[in-house]
């Protein structure tokens, strides 16, 4: 049976056009005007549902501003705009584009995957010269960021849940006295409410200079750096992003060997963010050695990450009972919920799909339920940044880029009758 296509299906494709600069995307024009890692890839995804030439050409420019180490920029400035900052000149990124000096959480190998799977003949041209730019990448993330086996961040950017409460005890020791005057652009685009205090941003600008001062030495950012986290964001993420990147290298012909011991050393890494008091996966202050005690959405990517464990549906039971609207970034029975504010208590349609994605895989139950309760949440608000979970409300930038990805290839009904007839057709 054919599904026609949801009035919603146009108007994802509209954002994705509007926001399309040719060879890369901007999250949303104002807030976002550059190219963002994570945001890309699931652009890729989106526009896989109609357009794999166009998918794989985003794909391909962000690893043009790969940087000789193998990092991924979290951000390309491809064209200056004053509008953002820190720009190009704070960061002093050191790679073939100007760029920032962080990375973000790995998803491009998982929506590679999943733009591969559209067209395999194509994928295996496009994705071919992108193998081993993939492998460096991730292997730089195991030379630079691992605690335990963890993966760490060492900017609250890196995880792309810039305000968690997961990182509150490491950002309260930076002493940020001494970076000086600087004017945010964000919040004359976005009402401040919904965005990180002048207490966090003057710290992230303050790790940002230290690491423009170090020519973003990532030793001697170990050494001097006094912010580094154990995240379960990054380590589930990265851990996903191996297990995919490893069957598109067998696709290909590939020696996966190191893939596979870097999947045992983060299966191992994960062991080390169950917080047992807690009853979840949580941050880890690699510093201190301290927990966040953060029960958020990257708690929930444990499935996506290919890992079931005892307890985690029961917390997650709670969390969804608690609110309306999917998967909270933040517990909302804890002082600290702010259903507002970015990743202190929003939900976001990205991780929705992330974590509702594994649990299908895994067959655990509710993944379903967030998947209902995305797409009620984009037909009834539109494509925002993020939502409020509680009542809906639509907050931070608008016409976003990944809100009408994930609508295309997820929460659209068209995006879940494609899934049902390729189950079918592999099962067949
Ligand atoms: N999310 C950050 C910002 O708000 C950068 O990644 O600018």
């Amino acid at each position: 049976m054919m599904v026609s296509e949801h009035k919603l299906d146009a108007a994802a494709k509209a954002i994705l056009k509007t926001n399309d600069k040719g060879r890369y995307t901007i999250p949303t024009s104002g807030l976002y005007p550059y190219q963002w890692n994570w945001d890309s890839a699931f652009a890729a995804m989106g526009f896989a549902q109609y357009d794999v030439d166009r998918a794989w050409t985003e794909l391909e420019t962000l690893f043009l501003g790969q940087w000789q180490n193998g990092m991924v920029p979290h951000i390309l400035f491809h064209t200056v705009d004053a509008g953002y900052f820190p720009g190009p000149d704070v960061w002093g990124g050191t790679g073939p584009i100007p760029s920032s000096g962080i990375s973000q959480p790995p998803v491009a190998a998982t929506m590679a995957r999943l733009v591969f799977d559209k067209d395999p003949v194509v994928g295996k041209q496009r994705f071919e010269p992108l193998f081993d730019k993939f492998v460096a990448w991730h292997q730089w993330f195991m030379d630079w960021r691992l605690d335990n086996g963890a993966v760490c961040i060492t900017h609250p950017w890196e995880a792309g849940r810039d305000n968690a409460p997961d990182w509150d005890g490491a950002m309260a020791n930076i002493d940020p006295s001494g970076v000086g005057e600087y004017t945010r652009r964000d919040t004359s685009h976005v009402d401040g409410a919904m965005r990180p205090t002048k207490d966090d941003y003057d710290r992230y600008i303050w790790i940002v200079q230290l690491g423009n001062r170090l020519k973003w030495n990532e030793a001697e950012l170990l050494e001097q750096n006094p912010f580094r986290v154990a995240d379960p964001t990054m380590t589930f993420i990265l851990l996903r992003a191996q297990r995919d990147l490893r069957e598109l290298g067998l696709l290909l012909g590939r020696d996966v060997s190191v893939i596979d011991t870097h999947i045992a050393i983060l299966e191992a890494g994960v062991k080390t963010l169950w917080n047992d008091a807690l009853g979840c996966y949580d941050s880890r202050d690699a510093k201190t050695g301290e927990w966040a005690n953060s029960i958020s959405n990257a708690s929930f990517l444990c499935w996506y990450a290919g890992v079931d464990t005892p307890g985690m549906i029961e917390t997650l039971e709670k969390i969804l009972s608690s609110v309306e609207y999917g998967v909270p970034s933040f517990n909302p029975n804890d002082a600290k919920f702010d259903a507002k504010r970015y990743w202190r208590g929003p939900v976001w349609a990205i991780m929705n799909m992330l974590i509702s994605k594994g649990m299908a895989e895994m067959g655990v139950p509710h993944g379903e339920q967030i998947r209902e309760a995305t797409q009620s949440l984009i037909s009834e608000q539109g494509f925002a940044e993020y939502f409020d979970p509680t009542d809906g409300s639509p907050a931070g930038g608008g016409t976003f880029t990944w809100t009408a990805a994930i609508w295309l290839g997820w929460a659209s009904p068209n995006a879940v009758h494609a899934a049902s007839v390729g189950q079918q057709q592999s099962a067949s």
